[in-house]
């Protein structure tokens, strides 16, 4: 397509200066998206352009494509050099200093305090002085190991303005998983604080953290921030307070400059094998992508107080609470409790004391409070509410409804929003003013997102059907590669449609060419919207004692949209006992974290197994499911009556 094919898009106002939404019928969105999938040169340039604040403008837009993959990752504005703090902060500053940027939600109800981005700005030079007197340089990874606290969002953009690469690790995580990732990305410097608080109870980040790094020689400072003033265990000379950190700083006005394709983020997630992987965003790219759909697809407005409930140390923090909001000078809400606590009012009872217009939650939440009744919603005032998110999960077209009906009164736009943290921002969703909406349905891709659905052996689907869901062509936000890992990136979503990048989920196109994503396809499980790979459950599992195997698969959960469901093997000759299902979690909390839980558990004589020793998880799958009657062939199995006895002994909830 030619440059005037890309005038056919309004051209976007700096962001920066308060800008309309460039989408607002779909028409609009029409000739955006082909103007995208035509020359994505011209349109990302335009829109980097327009949005961020550059120290050098880029004057190329993609360089690479999924066929050279495994040459190397794809770039974006390659020759473009840049600070994504300057474009969060600094830009801010003189057309909207005192609105507040941060507006924090603590714990306790109407607890809590709002940053302006004039007081964000100076706190983020400040930490970023407190991070370079530890000695953290450009390039150098920072862990970061907190709860939702506006410093969690200040430590992630004080390593941008370093050019130090962040890795958050979401609180919930182990000890156990909190080294592996400190060691896999070799970060040197902890950010934590001293406890976590949800729902009124305490969380030990710290002693956690100090756990973690028992032995680890490799990291030189842990900075803590006091949240709750608990007592905590202290590491002389590497160990030292947020506080005093900043109050000694010199703050880092000159923010570093870095390359647009420096990393930004490492951040982990799991896989349908081995251990979790670090995937690596870049800087302005990533902020590009971030920054266009948080403003598209919720059609942003300047006096918007918008709402992510999300968790910073998952991606939908990472995008859509601090970058793209921020990008954007957004409102944006961090919220540190959980939707029950004080009871099943506190979302609508927030909404209402800060006038939030934008809301976006995971489809759990949705189910487990609607469970609860109309009543805790009503009681509470969501004039103001304009647009209703989800993320994380397929939305069951009942709870989309209630979501509808109850929360928006009828009158709010859903946008069921399908990414993943590999996307680094939402990819296939309606745009609020633009796509008429449907129950479950995640409807039409974004522009940059041009979706393949390949059927059993491997050729693109034309018109609707079913399908693994591919993208075909590069879109500035997505990951670069694994953190030290190229080649795990290209074998693991490059391979198995070579030209494609393979998601790992299955989806659903009409005619319209709308699309209802169902679900992962892989061995991923996604439970209450926290991924969590089947493997990962299975090499825990089975260090129980008195465990000699174990086959994990999901099952449709109620609240949870998946639930996990575990088959295991006894070793000869071993004693259950009564809480064998109590003592695998209790491996699960501490190897994993308090997010993996085995819902259902079965012992079984033996797993389904082919003669050459592969699982057949199709069976482990259709008995969770409650389906015996569809397990279909079982005659290749080494030994068919184990089925007999799983399916006699299946669990339900
Ligand atoms: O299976 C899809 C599901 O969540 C997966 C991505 O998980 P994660 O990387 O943790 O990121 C979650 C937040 C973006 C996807 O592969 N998923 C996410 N959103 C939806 C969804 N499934 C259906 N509909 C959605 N809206």
């Amino acid at each position: 397509m030619t440059e005037a094919g890309n005038d056919l898009v309004a051209v976007p106002e700096r962001v920066r200066t308060g800008s309309p939404n460039p989408i607002t019928s779909l028409d609009a969105w029409r000739e955006a998206w082909i103007a995208a999938k035509d020359d994505p040169d011209a349109f990302w340039l335009r829109e980097a352009k327009a949005r961020l604040h550059w120290r050098r403008e880029p004057s190329e837009g993609l360089r690479g494509g999924f066929h050279e993959i495994a040459d190397g990752p794809i770039a974006f504005f390659a020759d473009g050099e840049l600070n994504v703090s300057e474009s969060c902060l600094d830009q801010h500053l003189a057309p909207r200093g005192d609105k507040v940027a941060i507006l924090w939600e603590a714990d306790e109800p109407g607890e809590g305090r709002s940053l302006t981005y004039r007081a964000l700005h100076q706190e983020v030079c400040r930490a970023a002085g407190a991070l370079r007197s530890l000695g953290v340089q450009k390039g150098e990874r920072v862990i970061i190991y907190m709860g939702m606290v506006p410093e969690a969002a200040i430590a992630m953009l004080a390593c941008a303005r370093l050019g130090a690469v962040h890795s958050v690790v979401f609180g919930g995580f182990s000890a156990e998983a909190l080294r592996d990732r400190v060691r896999d990305c070799g970060a040197e410097v902890v950010i934590t604080q001293d406890e976590g608080l949800r729902g009124g109870r305490t969380i030990p980040l710290k002693a956690t953290c100090d756990e973690a790094l028992l032995g680890e020689q490799g990291v030189r400072h842990v900075l803590c921030f006091q949240r709750t003033g608990a007592h905590v265990g202290w590491t002389a000379g590497r160990d030292v307070w947020w506080h005093e950190a900043m109050s000694e700083a010199t703050p880092v006005e000159d923010a570093v400059v870095c390359a647009a394709e420096d990393p930004l983020f490492i951040l982990y997630t799991s896989g349908s094998t081995g251990r979790p992987k670090g995937l690596c965003h870049t800087q302005a790219g990533y902020l590009t992508w971030t920054s266009w759909t948080h403003q598209t697809v919720f059609d942003l407005r300047e006096d918007d107080v918008y709402a992510c409930v999300a968790d910073v140390g998952w991606i939908t923090g990472h995008s859509y609470i601090v970058y793209g909001p921020l990008c954007n000078g957004a409102t944006t809400l961090m919220f540190e409790s959980t939707p029950s606590y004080p009871d099943a009012g506190r979302y609508w009872e927030l909404c209402a004391r800060h006038g939030v217009t934008i809301f976006y939650t995971a489809p759990t939440a949705i189910r487990a409070l609607a469970a609860q009744g109309d009543a805790f919603v009503q009681a509470h005032d969501r004039s103001r509410l304009r647009v209703l998110g989800t993320v994380g999960e397929p939305i069951n077209p009942e709870a989309w409804q209630w979501y509808f009906d109850v929360v928006g009164e009828g009158r709010c736009t859903i946008v069921d929003t399908w990414w993943q943290t590999e996307t680094g921002g939402i990819c296939i969703t309606p745009i609020a003013p633009a796509t008429p909406t449907r129950p479950g349905w995640a409807t039409l891709p974004n522009p940059g997102i041009v979706p393949a659905l390949m059927d059993e052996h491997g050729r693109p689907i034309v018109g609707p059907g079913e399908g693994r869901l591919c993208l075909s062509q590069p879109w500035p936000g997505m990951a670069r590669t694994v953190w030290g890992d190229h080649e795990r990136y290209v074998a693991t979503y490059f391979a198995t449609f070579p030209g494609y990048y393979f998601t790992g989920d299955g989806c659903r196109r009409d005619g319209a060419g709308y699309h209802l994503v169902t679900g992962r396809v892989d061995d991923v499980l996604n439970v209450a919207g926290h991924r969590i790979g089947t493997a990962e459950f299975e090499a825990v599992i089975v260090t129980v004692e008195a465990i000699a195997e174990a086959g994990v698969v999901g099952f449709p959960h109620p609240v949870k949209g998946q639930g996990v469901y575990a088959y295991v093997v006894l070793q000869p000759g071993a004693e259950p006992g009564p809480d064998l299902q109590a003592l695998v979690n209790n491996v699960c909390r501490a190897q994993i974290g308090a997010h993996a839980k085995v819902d259902l558990l079965q012992i079984v004589p033996g797993l389904p197994k082919t003669r050459s020793g592969k699982v057949m998880r199709r069976i482990l799958r259709k008995v969770a499911e409650g389906q015996p009657e569809a397990l279909g062939d079982v005659s290749t199995l080494a030994d068919p009556s184990v089925v007999e006895a799983i399916v006699a002994g299946a669990k339900s909830l």
